[in-house]
């Protein structure tokens, strides 16, 4: 049963092998935004994957499209409806993925 870690708050979830890092987030009830529903479709969702990216599944071109319009990449940047759970990972959720963003800080 794979874990995820949020930061920064430090919030731990088991979750069933397959779930989604957005699901897992929402189970745990962890501020990420998600502005499309999971859909591949923005990416208000971006996390920085700490430790355990080797557990996720490989990124994808339509996935890749998306997470380059999101603010604050870095190479282990993810969109995390499009991740899902093999084992245990580490996530840092971007303050510009939480509802609180405030994008003045960020030009
Ligand atoms: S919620 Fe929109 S891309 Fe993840």
């Amino acid at each position: 049963m794979p874990k995820v870690r949020f930061e920064p708050s430090g919030v731990e979830v088991d979750t069933e092998a397959g779930t989604s890092i957005l699901d897992a987030a929402l189970d745990a009830d962890v501020e990420l935004d998600h502005n499309c529903g999971g859909n591949c479709a923005c990416s208000t969702c971006h996390v920085i994957i700490d430790s355990g990216i080797e557990g996720i599944n490989p990124i994808t071109d339509d996935e890749q499209d998306m997470l380059d319009e999101a603010i604050g990449l870095t190479p282990n940047s993810r969109l995390a409806c499009q991740c899902n759970l093999t084992s245990d990972v580490t996530v840092t959720i971007p303050d510009t993925s939480s509802q609180f963003a405030d994008f003045d800080d960020f030009d």
